[in-house]
């Protein structure tokens, strides 16, 4: 018999065939059904119903014939629960959250209190007003804590950790990695509170809004939108922290030099952690810029590129947490209305006299971003003729108040280069003329005079 003839006749027969996709089914349908037994979420329900029912057990084991007649339905209500998939429709915010489905404790049907006295995480829901406040049937859980509502494992779902060490265990107890480019991890530890403001307006004493508050006043006194916009109010040499910033696509953030120089690891890039950066470090570290060339791909006419003009404040732990959450705020999300608290209008600052609302108005603008707290303490820029933001007190001695207002109004744009040959610098003096205006801009002028040094001796 020929090869050709074994082939097609004996070994792959159609009655041979038959026999074989037989099996193949078979094997399909077993597969399924293991991999359908073994699914990651089953085990925490089973041992929530096991800590569930031995907690109504021991109840009834204590109490006396009544209890036991009382919890008869509930016995029986815990024993006849299925294992399955669980999730809140949360329709007004356009989620569907299946994190009930391991978080059991969470809903407020199998534990009316929202508390428990499980110990075994994940199952115990903590004693939190937040939770109390917000009932999870009605807004679900991604609303707060992002991350990917529809998700049914512990690495999609988006888990973050708080610290590297609780990513190490993660890791070796779930498996746990980052899902690269995941636009929406879940907000780690306290960064849940950077949702709040989505529906809570201004910042109200609600617990846990300290830490936005906070930044909040750092980012008023440092004058960050001296160069930021926020909502489109503020300078325009830098990224809208809330436009831009706080909605990026982890697609257009380089990682690569923070990561190259070990500052976050792999697992570590997501949107918080680059926020994070730019104060944990000089700016410039992570966003070197390109100030010879070298990458340009026109070789006879490079296009240098400054480093990060932004500068490093020096912020301690607590406040470089306090502007993450802050930032991480300004997220934009369509909530409807009917769910925006609104709070007290704060009351407006007062002042002693007219210099000490020139000095308010120095720092509501940014002056100070540039200038310094007091005027006396330009930034350095690279590239900038003399290297520095000028240091006012020491210049402005010169000048007349009119002169002062045109300087204000018109700003200096752009700057000369100390090497023709490097980036244009990337701060410049911007122009106030629309936005400083009356007698904003009169006490503003009043307090600059009041500092300068007076060159009169001449
Ligand atoms: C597959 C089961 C599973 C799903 C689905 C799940 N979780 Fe979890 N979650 C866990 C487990 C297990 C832990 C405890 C991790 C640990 O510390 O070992 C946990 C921990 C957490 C923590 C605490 C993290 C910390 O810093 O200690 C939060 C917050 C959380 N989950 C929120 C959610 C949200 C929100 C969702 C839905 C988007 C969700 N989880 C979906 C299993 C799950
Ligand atoms: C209204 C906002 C909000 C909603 C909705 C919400 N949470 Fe929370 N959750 C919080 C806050 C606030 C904390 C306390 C965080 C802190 O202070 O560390 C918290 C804490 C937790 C923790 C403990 C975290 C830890 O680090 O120990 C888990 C787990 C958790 N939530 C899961 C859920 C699940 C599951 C849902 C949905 C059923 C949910 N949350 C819905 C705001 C919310
Ligand atoms: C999706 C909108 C939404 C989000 C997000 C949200 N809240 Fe609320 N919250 C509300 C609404 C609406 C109420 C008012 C409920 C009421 O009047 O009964 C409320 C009530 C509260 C209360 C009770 C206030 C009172 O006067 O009784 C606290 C505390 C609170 N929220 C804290 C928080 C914190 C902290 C966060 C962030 C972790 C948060 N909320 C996130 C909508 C939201
Ligand atoms: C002198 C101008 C200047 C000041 C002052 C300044 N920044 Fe920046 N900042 C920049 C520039 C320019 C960038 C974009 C280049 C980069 O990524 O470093 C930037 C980037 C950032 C980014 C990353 C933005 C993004 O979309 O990738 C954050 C977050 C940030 N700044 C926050 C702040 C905060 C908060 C303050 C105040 C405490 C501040 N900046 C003050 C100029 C400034
Ligand atoms: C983004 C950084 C930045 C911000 C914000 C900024 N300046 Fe300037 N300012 C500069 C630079 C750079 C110069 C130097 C321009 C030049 O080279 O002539 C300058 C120059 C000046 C001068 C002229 C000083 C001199 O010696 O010629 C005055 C006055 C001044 N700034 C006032 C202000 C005031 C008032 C504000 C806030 C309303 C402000 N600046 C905000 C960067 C800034």
């Amino acid at each position: 018999m020929k090869f050709k003839e074994f082939f097609f006749t004996k070994l792959f027969s159609l009655r041979n065939l038959f026999f074989l996709s037989n099996f193949i089914v078979l094997g399909l349908f077993l597969f399924l059904i293991t991999k359908d037994y073994f699914r990651e979420w089953k085990p925490y329900q089973k041992e929530y119903n096991r800590l569930d029912l031995q907690r109504v057990e021991k109840l009834i084991a204590q109490g006396g014939p009544e209890t036991k007649e009382a919890l008869q339905d509930e016995l029986k209500r815990i024993k006849s629960r299925p294992l399955e998939i669980k999730q809140v429709i949360a329709a007004d915010f356009a989620r569907v959250d299946r994190c009930i489905t391991c978080h059991s404790a969470y809903d407020s049907f199998m534990n009316p209190s929202l508390t428990s006295e499980f110990k075994d995480f994940p199952y115990a829901a903590p004693k939190n007003e937040v939770h109390e406040k917000h009932p999870p049937e009605k807004y679900g859980c991604t609303v707060c804590h992002e991350g990917q509502g529809l998700a049914t494992s512990f690495v999609d779902a988006g888990h973050m950790p708080k610290s590297a060490e609780q990513g190490k265990e993660w890791k070796e107890k779930h498996q746990w990695e980052i899902v690269e480019y995941f636009e929406h991890p879940m907000n780690a530890g306290p960064m849940v509170y950077s949702s709040c403001s989505k529906c809570h307006q201004a910042h109200p004493n609600v617990p846990g809004m300290e830490l936005i508050k906070n930044g909040k006043k750092l980012v008023f006194e440092n004058g960050c939108v001296g160069c930021h916009q926020i909502n489109g109010e503020g300078g325009t040499i830098a990224p809208d922290l809330a436009l831009e910033t706080a909605v990026k696509p982890l697609a257009r953030i380089d990682f690569g030099p923070a990561v190259t120089q070990g500052l976050i690891t792999k697992n570590e890039r997501i949107l918080e952690n680059w926020i994070r950066l730019h104060f944990a470090t000089s700016p410039a570290v992570i966003t070197p810029g390109d100030p010879h060339g070298e990458m340009s791909s026109d070789r006879n006419n490079p296009q240098p590129v400054p480093p990060s003009p932004m500068p490093y404040f020096g912020f301690n732990k607590e406040e470089t947490e306090a502007l993450v959450a802050y930032v991480m705020s300004l997220k934009a999300d369509t909530i409807p209305h009917k769910y925006h608290v609104s709070a007290p209008l704060e009351p407006e600052p007062q002042f002693a006299n007219n210099i000490a609302h020139g000095r308010f108005i120095f720092q509501k603008y940014g002056c100070v971003s540039c200038h310094g707290k007091n005027a006396d303490k330009g930034i350095p820029v690279y590239n900038k003729q003399g290297g520095h933001v000028p240091d006012l007190v020491k210049t402005l001695g010169t000048f007349t108040r009119e002169e002062l207002i045109k300087k204000i109004q018109t700003g200096v744009n752009p700057e000369e280069k100390e090497d023709p040959a490097g980036p244009a610098p990337a701060i410049y003096m911007p122009s106030f003329k629309d936005r400083i205006k009356g007698k904003d801009m009169d006490d503003l002028v009043s307090y600059l005079q009041s500092i300068a040094e007076r060159i009169d001796t001449w």
